[in-house]
Parts: structure tokens; sequence; C-alpha cells
């Protein structure tokens, strides 16, 4: 098996509520690895796409707005925080509205290829947890560790509802239920790099399990793979 410069590539993937971004956070600190958000990416993209009025039907159009758009993910003052085209959108693409439309744009060939490029460019040397819905499949097929981090629709749309509740939104379960199901459909049913479990992905399912419990099954399997690897060294 090759070797990275930084380290190993871990990558986790799974449907919208798993518990993806907690985990990938807390796993990246907990290995000294950068944590690489690549819904926070699809997310960013449709923003911009949003806000220049780009027509989602002409992808000519999405495919020139792509090139050059600039997504960049960095810790400022202890906090992620999204970059799109220098504007800091953190907060603006965490929306229901934005969810709804990102499992749109990400169907979309320019979208996912403009992405794809970046994201290998920012993982390949390792040191990385790279999270979202093709990593192990598409992106980093070669990936050293792939997770595939699912739980129960009803779980995963308690844990989104409370999620924006908190944050003020006004929402109902029903509507949380049924904007899980649709973006499960979507994710899954795109021709482009659906949503699917690699071959040979470790499946952890969160449904019955603390943040704490998951961490500590997926921190083990990582540390021994780098001291497995370090040792071929
Ligand atoms: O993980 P998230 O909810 O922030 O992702 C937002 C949307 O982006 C979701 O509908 C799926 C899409 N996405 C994708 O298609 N491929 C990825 N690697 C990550 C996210």
């Amino acid at each position: 098996m090759k070797s990275r410069p930084d380290g190993i590539v871990v990558a986790i993937d799974g449907p919208s509520g798993a518990g993806k971004s907690t985990i990938a956070r807390q796993l990246a600190d907990r290995l000294g690895y950068i944590q690489i958000d690549t819904g926070a990416m699809y997310r960013a993209a449709s923003l911009l796409l949003l806000r220049a009025g780009v027509d989602l039907a002409d992808l000519a159009a999405v495919e020139q707005f792509c090139q050059n758009i600039d997504i960049r993910l960095e810790v400022v003052s202890g906090r992620q925080t999204v970059f799109g085209n220098g504007m800091d959108v953190t907060d603006q693409i965490r929306t229901p509205e934005m969810s709804l439309l990102t499992s749109k744009t990400s169907t979309l060939k320019p979208v996912r290829e403009a992405l794809l490029k970046s994201q290998q460019k920012m993982g390949n040397r390792g040191g990385v947890v790279l999270e979202g819905r093709d990593i192990g499949t598409v992106v980093f097929p070669d990936a050293e560790i792939k997770f595939y981090l699912s739980a129960s629709v009803e779980e995963r749309a308690r844990r989104r509802f409370e999620e924006l509740i908190s944050k003020g939104e006004q929402v109902t379960l029903a509507d949380t239920v049924a904007d899980v199901v649709e973006r499960d459909r979507q994710d899954s049913e795109r021709d482009i790099a659906p949503l699917r479990q690699a071959d040979d992905a470790i499946l952890v399912d969160s449904s019955r399990l603390t943040v704490d419990e998951v961490l500590t099954i997926m921190v083990t399997i990582c540390r021994n793979k780098i001291d497995n690897m370090e040792s071929l060294i």
C-alpha cells in the first residue's frame, strides 16, 4: 500500500443526520488530522450559484461558473469556517432551504467535477478525515480507512429537528422526517456518485450509540491502522 507524507486518509460516508460532522471533527482532533467537510463545500457552491442567479438547467453556465469558484475550509479562532469566493458563508449554508437546494445542485456534473478535484488536492497528502457521500467510492477509493456511518431515519430526523429548534428555526418533526426521507432519496438515486456504502467500508450504526461510543470505535480502528502502517516503514 502506498504511504502518504502526512498520514492516512480516513473517509466517512453516510446519509444526512447520521452524525458525520460531529464525529469527523472529533476524530480529526483525536488523530491530530485536518477535517474536510465536503457537504459544506457543496453547500457553499450552491449558495454561490444561487446568489449569482445561475440557471441550474443551463449546464454550460454552471460549468463556467464552477471553474472560477474558490471554496475554502479554515479554522478561524477555533471555529470551522467556510469561505465561498472569499466571503464567510458558514452560517448561511446551514438553513433547511440550502439543504434542499444542495441536494439538487450536488446532482450536477460540473459542480461535482469541480469539487472532486479540489477535494482530492486537499486530501492526497493524507492526515485528513473527509466526510461526505462519495468519499470512499469516488473521491478516495484508495482511502486507507473507510467508514459508513448510518442511523435509522427516525433517529436522524429527531437529531436534525433538535438541532434546528436550538438554532431558533420554525420546523415540525413531521417536516424534518419528510426532509430526511427526501434527501436520502435524492442522494442515493442520483446518477453521478450516488450515496452508497463502499464494499470495503466498515459499517457503524449510530442509532443506539452515543457520540463517545462511536468515537471510541473509530479512533481505535484508525490508531491500529496508523500503528501498523508505521511499523511497516
Ligand atoms: O452533509 P451535508 O448535509 O452538509 O451535505 C449537503 C448535501 O451535499 C447533501 O444533500 C448531499 C451533498 N453531498 C454530496 O453529494 N457529496 C458529498 N461528498 C457531500 C455532500
